[in-house]
């Protein structure tokens, strides 16, 4: 008995040792759920679905099946008329397909921060008859994997015809930890300014660990400039944390490892994580799958670093593929044309970032002293519902944000103004008497 009741122990006591290894491999229990969403669309922004296409692939290809994954992308670019390839979108130069098999969950004009909001709220009844009405329908014991991938500005990530804010973001994650929806969650978001999503609004002990392509004040850079597309076919950070996925064994390399590798390589903007950073300790495969992928479809190399080499602020892109356009132009004529466009496009930027000057000088009543000081600070988002409210009035009388991208990049000073006390109601008086232009579209 006593013999027998020894032996027992010591097989325990082996399993619990080697456990020690084995532990981190183990699968929690619980489901895996991705949640998968490019914001833009038209060709010029070919990288962000581009991206998300290749996040598919990864979890995909590491065992997570379709019923679990929920892709957001307006998917006009594998068919646009200016696809030399049609059917086929890549996310490096001569890259596989990474459209093939990608679920089209919600397309065109389903991608809305709503319906992205309800899919991972689990609402399904919010989504009858919108796409597949797929949703994350999560219990307390499940992970979640979201990954964002678009233009962005201070506490701003757009989508197509409107643009999600970081507090919705923000409220619809507490929400869903109140109510079980989770066990852990990891966000990658690649934006312009992504690391405002999450600055002072994402708890570190809700079982949420996010990383941003960049601080809060920074933009985030395109890759992979392709000048037979052209077209940029990637986003720094995005392309890293999928390269890198995609070189290693994730069920063994820990997300920061991970964090730590993408940090170092994207040399362009701040890699930053947020939230509960202990979670990090975990192997990737608890959020990309845990199913191991055959080394032959692994791509090992490293070579020369033609993503960084590439690397272009997102909102230069549409000066950077005009200017390879004139430099690859086969005629005068085409040549005196694309130069014209690129004329235009900085007129436009300076009028927009002229008509933010005249509503700092409205608001502040000419302070010019204080004019000085709200154009050039960089603070923080705190007072989130001056902010908002702003961005709303600014949004709705002077540019609309999704059809005017440029006007993502002069914010900085909305939130400064609100920053230095100035209300919301201020700014929308100055945007009444400021933005009396016509609507327009594609001050990109
Ligand atoms: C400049 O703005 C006009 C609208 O005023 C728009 O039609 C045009 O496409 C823009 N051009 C460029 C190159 O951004």
């Amino acid at each position: 008995m006593m013999r027998r009741a020894l032996e027992m122990l010591t097989v325990a006591a082996l399993v619990m040792a080697v456990g020690g290894d084995v532990a981190g491999a183990r699968q929690h229990k619980g489901d895996l759920w991705a949640v998968l969403v490019a914001g833009s669309s038209y060709w010029m922004n070919y990288r962000h679905q581009a991206d998300v296409c290749h996040a598919y692939q990864i979890l995909h290809q590491h065992g997570v099946p379709d019923d679990h994954i929920i892709v957001m992308m307006t998917d006009d670019i594998a068919y646009n008329p200016e696809n030399p390839d049609p059917g086929v979108i890549i996310n490096r130069p001569d890259g596989p397909n990474v459209y093939e098999g990608v679920p089209k969950d919600y397309t065109g004009g389903s991608v809305t921060p709503e319906t992205f909001l309800r899919v991972l709220r689990g609402d399904a009844e919010g989504l009858r008859g919108v796409g597949s009405g797929k949703v994350v329908r999560s219990g307390p014991d499940d992970r979640i994997f979201v990954n964002l991938v678009d233009h962005g500005a201070p506490g701003i990530f757009g989508f197509p015809n409107s643009f999600l804010k970081a507090t919705e973001l923000s409220e619809t994650i507490l929400d869903m930890h109140r109510n079980g929806k989770f066990g852990q969650m990891v966000l990658y978001v690649e934006a312009c300014e992504s690391g405002s999503m999450f600055s002072n609004l994402l708890p570190d002990d809700l079982g949420v660990y996010a990383v941003s392509a960049s601080s809060p004040h920074q933009p985030s850079y395109a890759c992979y400039m392709d000048e037979h597309l052209h077209t940029f076919l990637g986003d720094v950070f995005s392309i890293k944390w999928m390269e890198d996925t995609d070189r290693e064994d994730i069920r063994r390399e820990s997300l920061k490892k991970q964090f730590q590798i993408v940090r170092k390589e994207v040399t362009s903007s701040t890699v930053m994580h947020w939230g509960e950073i202990r979670l990090d300790r975990q192997h990737l495969s608890q959020f990309l799958g845990g199913e191991k992928v055959p080394s032959g479809v692994k791509s090992q190399k490293r070579g020369d670093d033609l993503c960084l080499s590439s690397a272009t602020p997102s909102y230069d892109v549409p000066v950077a593929v005009l200017e390879a356009r004139i430099r690859t132009s086969s005629s005068p004529q085409e040549t005196e044309a694309l130069k014209q466009q690129l004329d235009n496009l900085h007129q436009n930027r300076t009028f927009v970032s002229a008509v933010m000057a005249s509503l700092v000088v409205h608001v502040t009543d000419a302070n010019l002293d204080m004019v000085d000081k709200v154009m050039h600070n960089s603070h923080s988002i705190t007072r989130w519902p001056c902010y908002t409210a702003a961005v709303d009035a600014f949004d709705a009388g002077c540019f609309r944000l999704a059809e005017n991208l440029y006007a993502l990049r002069v914010l900085q000073p909305v939130v400064n103004l609100c920053e230095h006390g100035y209300t919301a109601e201020e700014f929308a008086r100055a945007v009444e008497a400021v933005c009396t232009h016509d609507p327009v579209t594609g001050m990109a």
